[in-house]
């Protein structure tokens, strides 16, 4: 086993990183690098009992800094909390924003550090075309990032995915500076996390940095930060799940969802563009309905990708280098970690899956598919998730 202190760094690509077991002991001296006096700790409702976010507090208190938490933050929010975060961020006068917990709690809280000082509302700086150019940088707030599941990515990511309840679209919201000044990344935060999200979660990083592989784009760095991000998957997402308390295996993963956040800039695909309008509707678990679509995904793709598979078998050191070997493997990997085969067994109901579709078209995520997909294809898609008909494509 190696030892837990060679899993150790200070990185600054893509921003500034602090990995290691123990790390949040330098929360408030983070905290107080970008200027920090008090600090809002925004977390989610679920986190926000667990003894970790009291310590959090404490080690900022003890430092001397003030610090608050906000939690009004449910799994998928939506723009009220948000808006309640930026209430709580301007009458409890705050600096800065402690972003803490897994991907509801890390979005929610750089949204609320996006809108602090902003006039427009939150969904004019929707990522389309330039609309992030709308936003009065001077008005955002410095964000150092806590993640405490290891899946998202959202402590690297330069996005929030905010969820419209207007129009159950979830919708992202860009700008280049979302992107936290300081990342504290912790493993040991996320040894409490129970076996079914522990697959959950690593299963949507490994569907980031298999969808930023796949994308089509000319991304060379993206590329080979995806392809070693899936090694250190396949190598210790097993062993997290089985022992949550491995240390080790908590340390690759946690890295390996920081490298598939930091690879998605090269783009995503179907997975994601699948999984957005279910987790909108239906509030299934994001991670886990990419895990359920992963497959069917991959064998729609199948003829623009293929060379690509073969290459990532042969790194990935499967049996045989083909695309078959990594298919077997992804559907392996879903049984090993208990996650059904069908959307139909995580609650889409077949009858919505027309609306669906059309949301689905509208996503973001569409853009990186390797092969285009549109309403029809993206239907076909779901049924075939539904159902659980591997072979139709
Ligand atoms: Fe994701």
């Amino acid at each position: 086993m190696t030892e837990l202190n060679k899993l150790r760094g200070n990185w600054n690509y893509p921003t500034a990183i602090r990995f290691g077991v123990g790390r949040i002991g330098e929360l408030a001296d983070a905290c107080k690098s970008l200027g920090m006096k008090n600090p809002l700790l925004v977390t989610d409702k679920a986190l926000a009992g667990l003894p970790m976010v009291a310590e959090a507090v404490d080690l900022c208190k003890k430092a001397g800094l003030k610090c608050s938490v906000f939690s009004d933050v449910q799994g998928n929010p939506v723009e009220a909390n948000v808006n309640a975060g930026v209430e709580a961020f301007k009458s409890g006068l705050h600096d800065g924003v402690i972003a803490f917990g897994g991907g509801s709690g890390l979005d929610a809280a750089k949204a609320i550090a996006l809108m602090a000082g902003q006039t427009r509302p939150l969904w004019d700086f929707e990522d389309r075309e330039d609309w992030f150019t709308r936003v009065d940088v001077a008005g955002m707030a410095p964000v150092v990032a806590v993640p405490t599941t290891a899946g998202t990515g959202s402590e690297v990511g330069r996005a929030s995915v905010i969820t419209d309840e207007s129009d159950h679209t979830k919708k992202i919201i860009f700008h280049p500076k979302m992107l936290p000044e300081i990342v504290i990344a912790d493993p040991e935060l996320t040894t409490g996390l129970p076996p079914h999200i522990t697959a959950a979660v690593g299963m949507d990083a490994l569907s980031h940095n298999l969808e930023a592989y796949c994308s089509p784009f000319y991304h060379p760095l993206a590329q080979g930060i995806a392809l070693e991000g899936m090694k250190l998957i396949k190598d210790w997402l097993p062993a997290a799940y089985h022992d949550g308390k491995n240390l080790e295996a908590r340390s690759h993963m946690m890295i390996a969802s920081t490298m598939g956040a930091t690879a998605f800039q090269k783009g995503l695909g179907a997975m994601h563009a699948l999984s957005h309008p279910a987790g909108a509707v239906y509030n299934t678990h994001h991670g886990l309905t990419n895990a359920v679509v992963m497959p069917y995904v991959l064998m729609f793709n199948r003829s623009a990708i293929e060379e690509r598979l073969v290459a990532l078998a042969r790194y990935l050191d499967l049996p045989e280098h083909t695309f078959e070997a990594v298919l077997r493997w992804v559907l392996d990997l879903r049984t090993e970690l208990k996650i059904p085969h069908t959307l139909k067994e995580i609650g889409v109901p077949e009858n919505g899956i027309s609306d669906l579709s059309v949301m689905a078209a509208l996503d973001p995520s569409c853009g990186g598919n390797p092969i285009p997909v549109d309403e029809v294809s993206l239907k076909g898609l779901y049924l075939a998730a539904f159902h659980g008909d591997l072979a139709g494509f």
